[in-house]
């Protein structure tokens, strides 16, 4: 198997296992605090992935959330894992939650996997193949004005509610859209944009492991994606991050935002 039919298999085989699992009293911790958890499944999940991916692919290095990165082993292929994306949804909810896959060769993206474990859809992306939730093609929505445009942010506190300089911009942004979602998954919020269930992402903090595999499935979907200042979204280091259903709405977005920086927060 390539490493897509790979990654594909220990995907769906990791999301069985999640959604047979119930996280037990005394295998829910805290991480830097009450609003950052791990599980035992979180753990046990990322383990099994990376177990999978190592015995068929050894000289490959490995990005995921709960463990330290395994060095490259000469292959150029860096793997990304966040083994339960949304844990807080699985602690309390029971759903939505993504196991979420992305690799790249030599700084080059080659695929992403997202599945959202308790609907059961698989989001997935090879480099110039375009986007698929499961079997089926997806797109970006083609809505290119503010007012009917969907926005999603994982962490309403952080975007909306506390203090920071484009705080404004985002609050003007909120008001200026049809709508503001927050699912609480990066991956599979991404992924609602790359299917055109949404037009807009904003996240404050996201990690390479919530969004460097569905990034690659929102890029292959016809979106577009990018720090908050405008500058390209780092693979390597966490970033805030807006995501656009198209080049016009991001630029229209990321002019907003600026402006109402310098002239509240900084002026
Ligand atoms: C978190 C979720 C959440 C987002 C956080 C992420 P985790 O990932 O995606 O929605 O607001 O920034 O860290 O900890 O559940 O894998
Ligand atoms: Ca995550
Ligand atoms: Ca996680």
């Amino acid at each position: 198997m390539d490493r897509f039919d790979t990654a594909r298999a220990l995907v769906l085989a990791a999301g069985a296992r999640l959604r047979l699992a119930r996280p037990e009293a005394g295998a829910v911790w805290e991480k830097t605090g009450h609003q950052d958890l791990v599980t035992r499944c979180d753990r046990e999940t990322e383990q099994f992935l990376r177990s999978g991916i190592l015995s068929a692919f050894p000289g490959d290095a490995i990005v995921g959330e709960e463990y330290p990165a395994t060095p490259p082993g000469g292959t150029g292929c860096v793997w990304y894992l966040d083994p339960i994306d949304g844990t807080t949804n699985f602690v309390s909810q029971h759903r939505n939650y993504a196991v979420s896959v992305g690799c790249y060769q030599d700084g080059v993206p080659a695929f992403g996997l997202v599945l959202d474990v308790e609907r059961g859809a698989l989001y997935s992306a090879r480099h110039g193949g375009g986007a698929l939730r499961d079997e089926t093609p997806i797109h970006v929505s083609h809505c290119g004005v503010l007012r009917d445009a969907l926005l999603t942010t994982p962490g309403v506190l952080h975007t909306f509610l506390r203090e920071h300089p484009r705080r404004a911009g985002l609050v003007e942004l909120a008001g200026a859209v049809r709508g503001v979602r927050s699912m609480g998954c990066v991956a599979l919020e991404l992924c609602a944009v790359a299917a055109g269930e949404a037009e807009l992402f904003v996240a404050l903090r996201s990690c390479p492991w919530d969004h460097n595999a569905a990034r690659i499935i929102l890029a292959e979907a016809g979106g577009c994606i990018c720090a908050l200042d405008g500058a390209p979204l780092p693979k390597d280091t966490g970033s805030a991050v807006l995501a656009a259903c198209s080049r016009p709405l991001l630029e229209q977005v990321l002019a907003g935002i600026s402006a109402n920086t310098s002239s509240r927060e900084n002026g």
